[in-house]
């Protein structure tokens, strides 16, 4: 099975209209685009973990060692939602080559295994109710479309928010073998068949330059690939 190192295709950077007009030089941050993370990135991310998971419980999906650790290992799997340079929203991902999860991959990347493992996505707490976490799903499925190597995604969640993944396209597998501390989670998947890392040029690579929030909701399950 191919890696999907050195195979990444060009994130598209999104960017308001009204950022860079015709031969302007641009003289400001872009108001918004979704990138790849890097270790750079960490202490962002964690601060993000911080206040979303472990003022409420006391622990984060990763910890700061560990946002290093995937962000080093495979950044690609990562995805940042920047807004005029600041950090709203993530998710990050790594590799994984068994059917279900177990506890080894908490922490370990497996290179040639086919399933993402979607570590966390967490949005910024003065961005939430936005609809920003659903839509960062959304672009992350479809980039994750142009692996060729990725055949699924899999998560686990408090079952709180399985209704809010099923909205994502996601389906329960079922109980997750994982447990924290007395925490249980289900285990979700989405499938994603790689055909579109052949049409790079065509509808799959040009991500959505989203002009409205309209374009979120509840599409992100329908495939439009034969
Ligand atoms: C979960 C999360 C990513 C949602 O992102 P968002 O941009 O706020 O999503 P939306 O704008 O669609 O609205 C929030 C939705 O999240 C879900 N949600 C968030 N917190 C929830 C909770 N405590 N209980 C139930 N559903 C919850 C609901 O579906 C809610 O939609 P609703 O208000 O219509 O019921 C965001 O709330 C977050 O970062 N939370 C903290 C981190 C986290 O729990 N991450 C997921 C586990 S890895």
């Amino acid at each position: 099975m191919m890696s999907v190192v050195g195979t990444t295709p060009f994130i598209k950077p999104m960017t308001s209209p009204s950022s860079v007009s015709p031969g302007q030089r641009r003289h400001t941050l872009p108001a918004s685009e979704f990138r790849p993370l890097n270790t750079q990135d960490a202490i962002s991310v964690f601060e993000i973990e911080r206040e979303a998971f472990i003022s409420v419980s006391g622990d984060c999906p990763l910890h700061l060692d560990e946002v290093r650790h995937f962000l080093t290992l495979c950044p690609e799997l990562s995805m940042g939602w920047i807004e005029e340079g600041r950090l709203v929203a993530f998710i990050i991902g790594s590799l994984w080559d068994q059917d279900r999860l177990t506890t080894d991959a908490l922490t370990l990347h497996k290179p040639h295994g086919s399933t993402v493992h979607v570590h966390v996505l967490a949005v910024h707490r003065t961005f939430r109710q936005q609809g920003k976490g659903p839509i960062l799903m959304w672009r992350y499925l479809q980039y994750l479309r142009c692996l060729p190597s990725v055949r699924r995604a899999v998560l686990m969640c408090e079952d709180f928010l399985v209704p809010f993944y099923r909205k994502s396209g996601f389906k329960v597998l079922g109980r997750c073998a994982i447990t924290v501390a007395n925490l249980s989670f289900t285990e979700m998947w989405y499938p994603i068949s790689g055909h579109a890392y052949m049409r790079r040029n065509s509808e799959a690579i040009r991500f959505p330059q989203l002009t409205s929030p309209l374009e979120r909701p509840g599409t992100a399950g329908e495939r439009t690939d034969t």
